[in-house]
């Protein structure tokens, strides 16, 4: 009967390992950043580096090394109980804080705080959000997944790994049985010889060799590439919004395109120029739209006006005449509220709460100054490209190289942006010679070749777009 409860050890280990690993999984960087933001960010800076009304919250795991665990999680869900018993962690930041208090939750659970701590730690530690290379899209589900997913892979290594070697003992012990039962001698095993057997090194050598070759092989091709980065911006602006469903032109706001090296990203100006009018959105209501406003402090009430002194307002100040004209805006300009009630209070001391987190950071504590928008396309330094070339003289589309951006609710780079990618393009691509006379005379050779028939149109290549200097610096 030895191997009949070898047999049941053993699937019983893996299905508590397995247990343990769903339990694992219901702790997500992604919830963690979700209650941060909706529970945390009005207080605490969602850089976890610079002290706001509450202290800088990276690192707090080794703040409170020298109590147990459920302390930390003790003073997030009720802070003044854990003060009332005398602790001196909690006395000691309290009293830091000139006795302000902290909002309590005691709906939180314990997945949830451990998904808070993971999601400051990866914030804290720069690994969060990941930055990796095919992460297509906006969803940010997809990026925490994948913080998560290296463990993951780690822990399900192991268990298959112990999954293995736990049968070839039942096997052993099988076969141990059956010599046993009958009389022949039977030389059983160790531990040892079962790890050191030439097939298990052999496929252990296999393994590591190709995990070798295939890391290797994909961080040289992506070093320092993106395709698919699609960050968080500071205001959730929406190119689908913009110039999908209303149709403004690109070039409206990136009017640098045509002329010059770079598109240019807007300034807050021309958002104003639409946005004096439309101060209240169908979408997120103040919540949006006042991040443009406090950005530069122009307030859009009657016609509209830049405060005087902005610059040297304090934060308070600021929030004073934000959030009562949001309270205005918001009765005026939606359904919903009819008069001033606790609930819109609330909601609007929350959405102010917003405005902070998006327009400051660790340089910046208060509001003011352009809004500092995450870049999505970077090419390294020693690479020359010039919009205005592309646009205006090779006559191209945006879409050609950005892909429908105005489908997208977040910008993602569409290109890889790589020399192979340039480069493929500069060979299939027929320069369009109507676009520009002057230029066009230097090419009187290939002129007279099209018009004998003797070639069908001049490529990119063929004018010395391949030629290294072009491109490099
Ligand atoms: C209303 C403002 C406010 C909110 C909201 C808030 N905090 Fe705090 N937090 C504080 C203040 C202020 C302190 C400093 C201690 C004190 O005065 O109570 C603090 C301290 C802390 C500390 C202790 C830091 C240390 O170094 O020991 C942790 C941890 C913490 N907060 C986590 C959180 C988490 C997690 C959330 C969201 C679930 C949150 N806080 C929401 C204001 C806030
Ligand atoms: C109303 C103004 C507006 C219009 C119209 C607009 N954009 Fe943008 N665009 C922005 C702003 C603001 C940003 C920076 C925030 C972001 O990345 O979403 C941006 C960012 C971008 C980026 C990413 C820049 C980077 O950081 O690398 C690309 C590419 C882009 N726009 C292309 C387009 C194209 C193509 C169109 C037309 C289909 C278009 N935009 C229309 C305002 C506009
Ligand atoms: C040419 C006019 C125009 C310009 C310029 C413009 N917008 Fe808009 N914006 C609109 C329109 C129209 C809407 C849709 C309003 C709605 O749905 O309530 C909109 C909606 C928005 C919304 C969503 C609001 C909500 O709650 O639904 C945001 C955020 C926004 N714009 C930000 C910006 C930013 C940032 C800029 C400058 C980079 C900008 N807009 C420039 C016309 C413009
Ligand atoms: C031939 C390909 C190509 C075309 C066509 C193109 N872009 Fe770009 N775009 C790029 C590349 C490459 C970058 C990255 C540039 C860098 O990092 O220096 C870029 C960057 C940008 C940026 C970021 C800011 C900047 O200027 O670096 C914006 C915004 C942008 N493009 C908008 C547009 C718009 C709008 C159009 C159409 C009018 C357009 N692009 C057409 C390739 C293109
Ligand atoms: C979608 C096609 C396309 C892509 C992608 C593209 N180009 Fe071009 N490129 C063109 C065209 C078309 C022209 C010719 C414009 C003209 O008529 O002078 C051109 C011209 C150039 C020139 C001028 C060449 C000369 O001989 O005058 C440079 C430099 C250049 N591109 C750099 C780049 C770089 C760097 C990249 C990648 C980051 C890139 N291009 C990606 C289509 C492309
Ligand atoms: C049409 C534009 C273009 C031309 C022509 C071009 N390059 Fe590049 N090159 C690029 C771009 C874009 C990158 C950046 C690729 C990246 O970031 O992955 C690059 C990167 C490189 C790198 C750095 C390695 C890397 O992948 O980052 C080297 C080295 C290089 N090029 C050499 C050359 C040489 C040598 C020539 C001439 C035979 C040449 N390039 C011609 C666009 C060009």
């Amino acid at each position: 009967m030895i191997y009949k409860s070898l047999i049941f050890k053993s699937l019983l280990s893996v299905i508590l390992l397995s247990l343990s690993l769903s339990a694992f999984a219901e702790i997500s960087l992604d919830s963690g950043k979700n209650l941060f933001k909706t529970k945390c960010a009005t207080c605490h800076n969602k850089g976890m580096k610079a002290a706001s009304t509450g202290p800088a919250l990276g690192g707090v795991v080794e703040r409170w090394s020298d109590y147990p665990e459920s302390d930390l999680y003790a003073w997030i869900r009720n802070s003044a109980a854990l003060i009332s018993t005398g602790h001196p962690r909690a006395n000691e930041i309290f009293n830091e804080y000139d006795k302000s208090a902290m909002t309590a939750f005691p709906e939180l659970t314990d997945d949830d705080v451990a998904s808070l701590l993971a999601y400051i730690d990866g914030v804290y530690t720069g690994v969060y959000p990941p930055r990796k290379a095919g992460d297509v899209g906006a969803d940010s589900g997809a990026t925490a997944k994948q913080g998560l997913g290296a463990w993951v892979y780690w822990l399900l290594l192991g268990v298959l790994g112990l999954f293995a070697f736990i049968l070839s003992r039942v096997i052993g012990n099988l076969n141990y049985l059956a010599a046993e039962k009958e009389g022949r001698p039977y030389q059983k095993k160790t531990i040892f010889e079962t790890l050191t057997n030439k097939s298990v090194v052999s496929f252990i050598l296999f393994g590591l060799v190709v995990l070798g070759a295939y890391t290797a092989a994909s961080n040289a091709i992506n070093l320092g590439r993106q395709q698919g980065y699609a960050p968080d911006q500071p205001i959730k602006f929406s190119h689908a919004t913009h110039a999908g469903e209303h149709k403004i032109d690109c070039q409206y706001c990136h009017d640098g395109a045509r002329r010059s090296k770079h598109a240019v990203i807007p300034a807050t100006n021309t958002c104003i120029n639409c946005h004096s009018a439309i101060k209240y959105g169908s979408t997120y209501g103040n919540a949006e739209l006042t991040k443009i406003y406090a950005s530069t402090g122009y307030l859009p009430k009657g016609t509209g006006t830049y405060i005087e002194g902005y610059e040297d307002m304090s934060l308070e100040e600021k929030k004073e005449i934000y959030t009562g004209w949001m309270l205005e805006n918001a009765i005026e300009n939606d359904e919903k509220f009819e008069k001033v009630t606790e609930d819109l209070l609330e909601k609007i001391d929350q959405e102010w709460g917003e405005v902070v987190v998006s327009l400051t950071n660790d340089q910046k504590s208060t509001l003011g100054g352009p809004i500092e928008w995450t870049r999505v396309h970077n090419l390294p330094d020693h690479v020359y490209f010039n919009h205005a070339q592309h646009v205006t003289v090779g006559g191209l589309e945006c879409q050609d190289c950005h892909g429908a951006v105005e489908e997208m609710d977040v910008v993602a780079q569409y290109a890889p942006l790589s020399m192979g990618w340039c480069i493929n393009c500069h060979r299939e691509t027929k320069v369009q010679f109507t676009n520009n006379d002057y230029y066009n005379k230097s090419y009187e050779k290939y002129h007279a070749e099209i018009a004998s028939g003797a070639r069908d149109g001049v490529t990119v290549e063929d004018i010395g777009g391949l030629e290294c200097q072009k491109c490099h610096y």
